[in-house]
């Protein structure tokens, strides 16, 4: 099956793409190479390579940029959604949309599923489901994965895990924030349950994260660098309120499946503990010490 992957270039492309390649014919396409909120751009690279399945990555992630550029936010995570939304209907191919857990509040007491119905807190959450929207308007033959705190992608990336690290060998003490929790995700086994996903199940909308217990990003930084060979001690709580950042950012962002565990070829994934030793051991090994 014909795939090409929008936002190729992000950290879960980096991952995804590889996985997709080694199992079906692969595209992967940067932001350079076709940005999703021109029509033409997408326009002109549907009538080209033909997809029969379209993963769509491509996102502005910069939750507080979101937050205070509107444009920035709205122009890829909602209208560039629509737009490819409206080029898969036209083509008769079927897409996935990553979307995020950030499209609930917050407020809840235990992780989101699925029938928990969105209420964003920020720009970001708001832009994405708004995005999630435009692809059940405009495209019939579709999976919605909502994901969690993913990790992931080379060592050169600048994001959670590897920052840490980076940080680790020259800071004392790392203050983390231990009041929001989430559920770390490995985007090795996202692009993996992505695939599953999409052989073995209906269209709709589906929770993908990592499986054990949900984690606040300090809790998620002392394992990072335990697994890493330092005392987890360096890694000091601190509250969001601490940092005055735009955007405000939900309580709670950890999610689980009800519906992937459904079926005869239930998709879950490992222990987000376990995956995270394999990705620095594997990957990260040039910011062990
Ligand atoms: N990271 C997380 O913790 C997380 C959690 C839940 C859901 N997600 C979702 O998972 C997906 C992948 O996230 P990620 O962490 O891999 O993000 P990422 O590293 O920021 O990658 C996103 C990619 O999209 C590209 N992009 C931005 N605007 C574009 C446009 N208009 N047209 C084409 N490409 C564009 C970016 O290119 P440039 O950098 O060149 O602009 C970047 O390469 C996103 O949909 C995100 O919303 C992420």
């Amino acid at each position: 099956m014909k795939t090409i992957v929008l936002g190729a270039g992000g950290m879960l492309g980096t991952d995804l793409v590889p996985f997709w390649n080694s199992r079906t014919e692969t595209v992967p396409l940067t932001h350079r190479e076709c940005d999703i909120s021109s029509r033409s751009s997408v326009a002109g690279v549907f009538t080209r390579e033909k997809p029969e399945l379209v993963l769509l990555l491509a996102a502005a992630t910069d939750v507080d940029r979101c937050q205070i550029d509107h444009r920035y936010a709205y122009s890829t995570n909602s209208a560039g959604a629509e737009i490819v939304a409206q080029a898969v209907e036209l083509s008769g191919a079927a897409m996935v949309y990553i979307s995020s857990i950030a499209v609930f509040n917050g407020e809840k007491n235990s992780p989101y599923d699925e029938y928990d119905i969105p209420s964003p807190l920020n720009t970001y959450g708001l832009s994405k489901f708004h995005g999630e929207q435009a692809i059940r308007t405009f495209c019939h033959r579709h999976w919605i994965v909502r994901t969690g705190w993913l990790f992931g992608g080379g060592a050169r990336d600048m994001k959670f895990v590897a920052r840490i690290l980076r940080k680790v060998s020259l800071d004392h003490e790392i203050k983390v924030v231990r009041d929001c929790v989430g559920s770390p995700t490995y985007t090795g086994d996202l692009a993996e349950g992505i695939f599953n996903l999409t052989q073995n199940f209906q269209y709709g909308t589906y929770h993908m994260v990592n499986g054990g217990v949900p984690a606040s990003r300090y809790e998620l930084a002392r394992e990072t660098v335990s697994i890493a060979g330092h005392s987890p001690n360096i890694i000091q709580p601190c509250l969001s309120s601490d940092f005055n950042l735009p955007a405000p950012r939900p309580r709670m962002e950890a999610a689980h499946s009800m519906k992937l565990i459904l079926g005869d070829n239930p998709v879950t994934l490992p222990d987000w503990k376990h995956s995270l030793k394999g990705y620095i051991n594997n990957t990260l090994g040039e910011l062990l010490s």
